[in-house]
């Protein structure tokens, strides 16, 4: 059986990590194999390349560098965990994925969405995930409660500007990638997986037909 790979995207802060884990034992209790990842990072060597992507210190990277770090560290995690993994039959929860250098870099850093695509689908040897989610919630509010928490890192330090216009990015790529589901996140923990489970068990059944027929 080959495995399923979910992707959790949306502004800094977002709720994505608490969402992923409560999947993640939704879908243990189902039998699956779970697997969890970050990016940027997931691996060793994409782990190095976060230390550097989002240090502080480095006010000086070119937005392009940043790019192809990111998506260096993004061909990392598919060659060595997601694509052997979901060939294994795992189910991969993965928190961002190429939806977020496409928003970030494409149009955060006004590189372009079909650069950053071109670079980027070097490294993903033609994998897509079968479900994205996209945390709908107001970045200033995301933002604040994340900075809260850990004073920030580079990114997180940009002028909210930036982050308005990477979550107008997102609303923008939405169109071009049917697999995108918008979670409406400005509500209750419990309220945002009640929709999250319907979407994801649409899907195994949708999987489970395919397999059968
Ligand atoms: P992280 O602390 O993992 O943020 P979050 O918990 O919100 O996911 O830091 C990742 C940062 O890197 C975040 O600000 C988004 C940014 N980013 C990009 O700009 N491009 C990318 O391709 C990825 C994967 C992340």
């Amino acid at each position: 059986m080959k495995g399923l790979f979910i992707v959790l995207e949306g502004p800094d802060g977002s709720g994505k990590s608490t969402m992923a884990q409560m999947i993640a034992s939704y879908l243990e209790d189902k039998g699956h194999n779970i697997v969890f990842t970050r990016e940027p990072g997931g691996t060793p060597i994409g782990e190095k390349l976060r230390d550097i992507i989002l240090d502080n210190k480095n006010i000086e990277m070119a937005d392009t560098t940043e790019a192809l770090l990111y998506a260096a560290a993004r061909a990392q995690l598919v060659a060595e965990k997601i694509k052997p993994l979901i060939e294994k039959g795992k189910t991969i929860i993965s928190e961002r994925f190429v939806y977020s250098s496409l928003v970030y870099q494409g149009i955060g850093r006004k590189l372009g969405v079909n650069n950053v695509k071109m670079i980027n689908d070097f490294g993903l040897q033609g994998i897509k995930p079968d479900i994205v989610l996209f945390f709908d919630i107001d970045p200033e509010k995301a933002l604040n409660r994340k900075i809260e928490i850990n004073g920030g890192d580079r990114l997180e330090q940009e002028d909210i500007s930036f982050h308005r216009s990477v979550f107008e990015g997102y609303k923008e790529i939405i169109k071009d990638y049917s697999e995108i589901k918008t979670i409406n996140a400005e509500r209750t923990k419990e309220e945002i997986f009640e929709e999250i489970k319907f979407i994801i068990d649409e899907n195994l059944n949708k999987i489970f037909n395919s397999e059968k027929y």
